[in-house]
């Protein structure tokens, strides 16, 4: 049995890169990326499609699709490391080898890692709203995430957002028209759409959650993905948790 002790990032602060574990990508904070495509198949070891969550708090929702669907293979992007391990403990614990976990930024992992075309679903579940008007340039909704995000979401694919959150919803409505190449769609059925951590939290209060559904445009002529698909040049290494040079996290890490 995994213990949270089995997963740590084995490198000092001034030393960080990012790095694979098992079945756990980790992006560290203030780092400058370069451009690697990950392959789905090669990570997966299938050709299943890919679906991503991104915000994934604690891996409620995401955990229990992952094992609904084993049809699927699941990612869940979470910017915290306490509940990325959190996910990925689930994945071990309940024996989900169809889910993977990226401990990064949403945004800087679509425009450096996810592969162009490739997602068949994204899911954003309760991002935080940053009620404060100062914080409110903290949203993760925004145009720059959206042009990223329309370039590795797959045509025919769809990405599905929830939140409590009046205006935040109406700013999500506003960021995704200025983008070209989404089309709202209205959906009215969410009976079956799962219940993550916060969609409890804010139901057992009496708030209303609001769904919205938006899928791409087909991709203009002239975008050439195949300049995308040659095999990605990682510079992480892939040794297991426990492998030589491995010690106690530095906890600024975190
Ligand atoms: C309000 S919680 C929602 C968690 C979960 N989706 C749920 O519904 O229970 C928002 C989560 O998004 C994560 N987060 C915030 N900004 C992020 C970003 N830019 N990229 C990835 N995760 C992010 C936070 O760490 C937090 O765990």
């Amino acid at each position: 049995m995994k213990t949270k002790e089995d997963l740590f990032i084995p490198f000092s602060w001034e030393e960080r890169r990012p790095i694979f574990l098992e079945r756990f990508f980790y992006m560290p904070k203030n780092y400058e990326y370069q451009e690697q495509r990950f392959q789905w198949a090669e990570l997966f070891g299938n050709e299943k499609p890919v679906h991503l969550e991104i915000c994934s708090g604690n891996g409620q929702w995401i955990g229990e699709r992952a094992l609904q669907q084993p049809e699927v293979n699941w990612v869940g992007v979470e910017l915290r490391f306490d509940r990325a391990r959190k996910i990925w403990l689930k994945s071990f614990r309940e024996n989900i080898p169809n889910l993977q976990v990226i401990c990064g930024e949403g945004g800087a992992f679509l425009r450096c890692y996810a592969p162009p075309a490739s997602v068949s679903q994204v899911f954003i579940n309760f991002p935080d709203p940053w009620p404060k008007p100062r914080h409110a340039k903290h949203r993760i909704i925004q145009v720059p995430f959206l042009e990223a995000l329309h370039a590795v979401v797959r045509s025919g694919g769809r990405v599905t957002l929830a939140t409590d959150d009046v205006p935040y919803r109406d700013q999500m409505i506003s960021e995704f028209s200025q983008v070209k190449g989404w089309k709202r769609i209205e959906e009215t059925d969410w009976s079956s759409y799962g219940d993550s951590y916060f969609a409890n939290l804010w139901k057992g209060k009496g708030r209303t959650i609001y769904y919205l559904q938006y899928e791409p445009l087909p991709k203009g002529r002239g975008m050439i993905w195949e300049e995308f698909r040659t095999p990605p040049k990682f510079g992480c290494e892939l040794p297991g948790p426990k492998g030589p040079g491995f010690r106690r996290p530095d906890e600024r890490l975190d």
